[in-house]
């Protein structure tokens, strides 16, 4: 976990463009987190907390996951200068393996593209969250200019939603929510908000 991209990146992480970015992501996920004041939501892959650190007021607690100690040195700074109280974070890799938790919502932004086995993490997932708890992945749709040996060139929806109804979800809704200049690789590229039921 030490010698990843995301341990060299996490101090120079939050730029404008990406700011800009997780500013569009927010507000889409807001959208799904109406009436979750009592739920708990672990947000997988939180990075620096950009998005996640934008929507503790909708839910109950919020616990920041991230295999890199880095980002979540970057989002723990945040979490103490600002004085959130019902946020943590977590070092983990629920690829490696997987710590006895459990949560009513998961959030999974910009982070399915660097898992290598998707129906594994989607299992793992799948398993902690409560039964009819959410899971919210916000990602690229598939984009053929984009090639990088360690990186999904994003995902079709119909074969995403084919994995996640194999893990257990009784049911998926995918949306493609917004389309922007460079943003997958410098290449222009669409996001897609995809909300599933256990
Ligand atoms: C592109 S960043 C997205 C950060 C944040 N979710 C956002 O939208 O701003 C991807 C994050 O996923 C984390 N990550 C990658 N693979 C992971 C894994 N197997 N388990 C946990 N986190 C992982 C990286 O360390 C990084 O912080």
């Amino acid at each position: 976990m030490e010698n990843n991209v995301f341990e060299q990146l996490a101090k120079r992480y939050d730029t404008e463009e990406r700011k800009q970015l997780a500013k569009v992501i927010t507000e889409e996920v807001r959208l799904e987190l109406q009436d979750s004041l009592s739920k708990s939501l672990i947000d997988y892959g939180s990075g620096t907390g950009l998005v996640s650190l934008e929507i503790t007021d909708l839910v109950d607690t919020v616990l920041l996951v991230d295999s890199s100690k880095q980002m979540l040195e970057v989002a723990e700074a945040k979490i103490s200068h600002n004085r959130v109280t019902n946020t943590n974070v977590l070092y983990s890799d629920f690829t490696q393996e997987t710590p006895r938790l459990e949560a009513d919502v998961i959030l999974m932004s910009l982070v399915l593209l660097h898992i290598p086995d998707t129906k594994k993490i989607l299992q793992e997932l799948y398993d902690i969250l409560n039964v009819g708890g959410k899971l919210i992945i916000v990602d690229f749709d598939k984009n053929d200019k984009v090639n990088h040996p360690k990186v999904h060139n994003g995902f079709v929806h119909e074969g995403l939603k084919r994995q996640l109804s194999e893990v257990g979800f009784v049911s998926t809704e995918i949306k493609t929510f917004y389309h922007g200049s460079r943003i997958f690789m410098n290449q222009d590229a669409s996001m897609f908000i995809s909300n599933s039921i256990k």
